[in-house]
Order: structure tokens, then C-alpha cells, then sequence
């Protein structure tokens, strides 16, 4: 029991808690009543038990109370733990005594309510078991992903979330008024990173990213957890290096940690303990070229969008690398390749299973003039970018870093249909409430 002398529901299953007393509070999952016993299923952050209460037991007024205390109503309960394999994990609490909290109004999600009427009531919707499972999950990885920057000494740090920069392409940041003068909402935090990475050489954040495409796909949002790691002296074989281990360690971590939640949302664990690194690698000339040998539209140039994405990784199990794409279809801080001056030394990680790109990698472009070029070509205002520039005056060095979108690789290893389905609150161009 804690101090407040309140147990939890995991209290109830620990070893040698039959026959002892217990107190719980938390809210009712479902009930019912037969024969002058009431049962419900009562849900605490630590899991979901049993408490059967009689009628001759807690008085005919008390018992009726209680069997009006509606779907997601918060009560407290006194009673013994018993033995019976009739009840969820094999043990129930016996009530004594119940006290009701809040009897709560007749709860409004139910089955067969569309997706829309769901997503009016998400505040409400996010505390089904799946949804609870999914969340901790998420935390999960967020903590795997530290626990594994950490171990590699990569620094945390907090870059701004609203500039006046426009990072990844103008077009897609949202524009707001910054007191008179343009201001976005990040879409990146890279070029930032690349600035702290001079004094730490290794640096990381989380940071909301932002994207104002009308997109609407099953692996789009508004609104996304962006994990950005830069690290300095990195080329590109020593950065997929890393991103596949981090990608395994996560993995790893979640199959050895949160089973039973993962077999819940349909993604057996098995499946994420077995990916090892190294993972494949294909060049985009190597992907078009296979892309063409299925039958698909493409050519060298050609954009790899959901479609494409899907060919390639549809009959995987492991994640694919897609690297060297054409210096056209990607941002103007990319270092063009050594070995061919019309590519970038960049990649792309697809995910198995046909979900597509959860990482966006690369080196950077540290020639000043050809950045400066870059920068042309992309019709960015030179001045919005000179701090940036700078950074290739003062002790510029190889340096290479990625982005992860947090909702993507969790779409992937839950195995969701839908991003929206990985974040509490999800922001789609057609949504931005609750
Ligand atoms: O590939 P992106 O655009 O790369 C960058 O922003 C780099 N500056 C990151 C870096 O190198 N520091 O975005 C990175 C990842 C994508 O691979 C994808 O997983 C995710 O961010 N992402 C999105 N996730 C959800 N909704 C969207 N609209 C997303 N756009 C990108
Ligand atoms: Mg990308």
C-alpha cells in the first residue's frame, strides 16, 4: 500500500496477496449485476481487476448505487482478495465497502461509433486499453531511444520550436505573424543542432516538428514528435551504422519490456526480438531499377511516394536503407556524393511491411559555395540563411545527422493502420481539436 493507503490492482495479483485486505480506487471499466451480486472491472494505471460485491454484504443502498455508477465513474473499494478462475487473471477483490467518487454520466463512446464521432471525443476515446497500451508503449520507446543516446554520450539539447527560418522548405512550415514580422513553426530542429553540435560534437532532441501539408494519408500529421540526432565526424556508412542500432536497441527493448501490450495491439513480440542489424541497403538508382522491374511508372529523378515506398518494402521483415537519391529531390543542406556529383550522401530508412519512411538521413554539405549554391537553386532567401553560413566559416567539420518521426516508428512497430492511432491528440489538416 502506498501512503495515501490506497494499493494498486497489480497489488492484487503480487505473490501471497490472497486472503489479504485491500484498498483501491479507480474507474469502472464495464459492470453488471445478477443474483444480488454486482460484478465490475475496475482499471487503475497499473491494470484491471475483478471486484465482486454482495448485496447482503454492502446493504441494499449502497449496492444500488454502485449499480448505477456509469461506464468510466470513479470509485473506491475496501475488500479481500480471493481465488477465482472465473475472473480475469485469476483473482477478484471481494468488496466490503465501496465509496463512489464520482458516479459519472452515461459514458459516450461505445462500439460501432464512427471514426469522426471518436475523434470529436478523444479526450474521452484515449482511455481504451488499446489506446493505454499504445501510450505506454510509446514511452517506452521514447526512453529506449535515451537510455541508447545516453550510452553513446550524445548530448540533449532544446532548440527553438518557432523561428524565423524556414528549414526543410518553405512551403510546407506554417507562417504566423511574429510581431509584425514572418515567423514558422519548426519543421526541423537540424539546423540548430548543427550549431550546438561545434561545442558538443554529439547532440540530440525531441521536439515537436511541424508540417502544413494537406496531406491526407495514413502517415501524415500536422503535428509530429521529431527525434533529431546530429553527430559530428560521421559519414554516411558510420550514420546508418547508428541509426540501425538504435533502431534494434528500441526494438529490443520494447519486445523485452512491454510484451503483453504489444501482443494486445497485434504486433507479436517475437517479430521486433528478431531484428538484427546490419539492415539492407539499396541505392536509389538500385530502387528504381527494381521498382521497374515490377512494372511501376518510374524513371531516374522520380520521387519515391507512398507507392513506390510500398514495392519496396511490402514483402519485407527488416527495415530497408535507401541511399544516394538525386541531389534534386532533396534538402539543400545534403552533401553531394563523392562518387557522383548528381547525387547526395543521404538516406532514406524504410520500414518493413509496407509502411515506408520512418528516417530521413544524411551528411551535410560543408563547402560554403556550394551550400550558398544550393541555397540559390532552392530560391531561399540568402539573408534568412546567413547564420547558417557561419557555421561553414568557423571550423566547419564532417558531420552527418538524422531525423526520426517518433508516430511513424511506432506505426510501424505496433502495427497501426493509422498515425493518427500512435498520438493522444492527433493534428491532420482537417483537425485540430480536441
Ligand atoms: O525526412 P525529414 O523531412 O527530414 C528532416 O526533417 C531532417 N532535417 C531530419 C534531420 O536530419 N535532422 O523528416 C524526418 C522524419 C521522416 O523520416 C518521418 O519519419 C518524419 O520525420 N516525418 C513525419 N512524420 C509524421 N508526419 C509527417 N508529416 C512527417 N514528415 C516527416
Ligand atoms: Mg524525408
Amino acid at each position: 500500500m502506498s501512503g495515501s493507503g490506497y494499493g494498486t490492482v497489480a497489488s492484487v495479483f503480487a505473490p501471497g496477496a490472497v486472503g489479504a485486505p485491500v484498498r483501491l480506487r479507480g474507474w469502472v471499466l464495464r459492470s453488471r449485476s445478477s443474483g444480488g451480486i454486482l460484478f465490475l472491472l475496475l482499471r487503475d494505471r497499473t491494470g484491471v481487476v475483478q471486484v465482486t460485491g454482495r448485496k447482503d454484504a454492502l446493504g441494499p443502498e449502497t449496492f444500488d448505487a454502485v449499480e448505477h455508477v456509469q461506464v468510466e465513474g470513479a470509485v473506491a473499494v475496501e475488500g479481500t482478495v480471493a481465488e477465482d478462475p472465473r475472473a480475469p487473471g485469476g483473482r477478484e477483490v471481494r468488496a466490503a465497502r465501496f465509496t463512489i467518487i464520482d458516479p459519472g454520466a452515461p459514458f459516450p463512446i461505445f462500439a460501432d461509433q464512427t471514426e469522426e464521432f471518436r475523434l470529436d471525443k478523444r479526450h474521452l476515446a484515449i482511455r481504451s486499453q488499446d489506446f493505454v497500451a499504445t501510450f505506454r508503449l510509446k514511452a517506452e520507446l521514447l526512453r529506449a531511444f535515451r537510455e541508447f543516446l545516453d550510452a553513446e554520450n550524445v548530448l540533449e539539447v532544446t532548440p527553438p520550436i518557432l523561428s524565423g527560418n524556414a528549414a526543410e522548405g518553405g512551403a510546407e512550415a506554417f507562417r504566423f505573424d511574429y510581431f509584425g514580422r514572418p515567423a514558422y513553426l519548426s519543421q526541423t530542429a537540424q539546423l540548430y543542432l548543427e550549431a550546438l553540435l561545434f561545442p558538443h560534437e554529439r547532440v540530440y532532441s525531441l521536439t515537436p516538428s511541424f508540417r502544413a501539408e494537406k496531406s491526407r494519408t495514413p502517415r501524415h500529421l500536422t503535428e509530429y514528435q521529431h527525434l533529431e540526432v546530429e553527430l559530428a565526424w560521421c559519414d554516411l556508412a558510420g550514420l546508418l551504422d547508428f541509426i540501425e542500432r538504435m533502431v534494434v536497441y528500441a526494438a529490443h527493448a520494447l519486445a523485452e519490456r512491454r510484451p503483453g501490450e504489444l501482443a494486445q495491439l497485434g504486433r507479436p513480440p517475437a517479430e521486433l526480438a528478431a531484428l538484427a542489424a546490419p539492415f539492407p541497403r539499396i541505392t536509389y538508382a538500385e530502387a528504381i531499377d527494381r521498382l521497374q522491374a515490377q512494372g511501376l511508372p518510374v524513371r531516374w529523378g522520380t520521387d519515391l511516394a507512398t507507392a513506390e515506398e510500398r514495392a519496396l518494402t511490402v514483402e519485407a521483415t527488416a527495415p530497408l536503407f535507401v541511399t544516394h537519391f538525386p541531389r534534386e529531390l532533396k534538402a539543400f543542406y545534403m552533401l553531394r556524393s563523392e562518387s557522383d556529383p548528381r547525387t547526395v550522401d543521404a538516406a532514406d530508412l524504410l520500414a518493413p511491411e509496407g509502411y515506408g519512411e520512418i528516417v530521413g538521413a544524411s551528411c551535410r554539405e560543408t563547402d560554403l559555395a556550394r551550400l550558398e549554391e544550393r541555397l540559390a537553386e532552392a530560391g531561399a532567401d540568402r539573408r534568412d540563411y546567413e547564420w547558417y553560413l557561419d557555421l561553414r566559416r568557423h571550423g566547419s567539420v564532417p558531420h552527418a545527422g538524422f531525423g526520426i518521426g517518433v508516430e511513424r516508428m511506432l506505426r510501424w512497430m505496433l502495427r497501426r493502420e493509422h498515425i493518427r492511432e500512435t498520438t493522444p491528440f492527433p493534428r491532420t489538416p482537417s483537425r485540430h481539436t480536441p
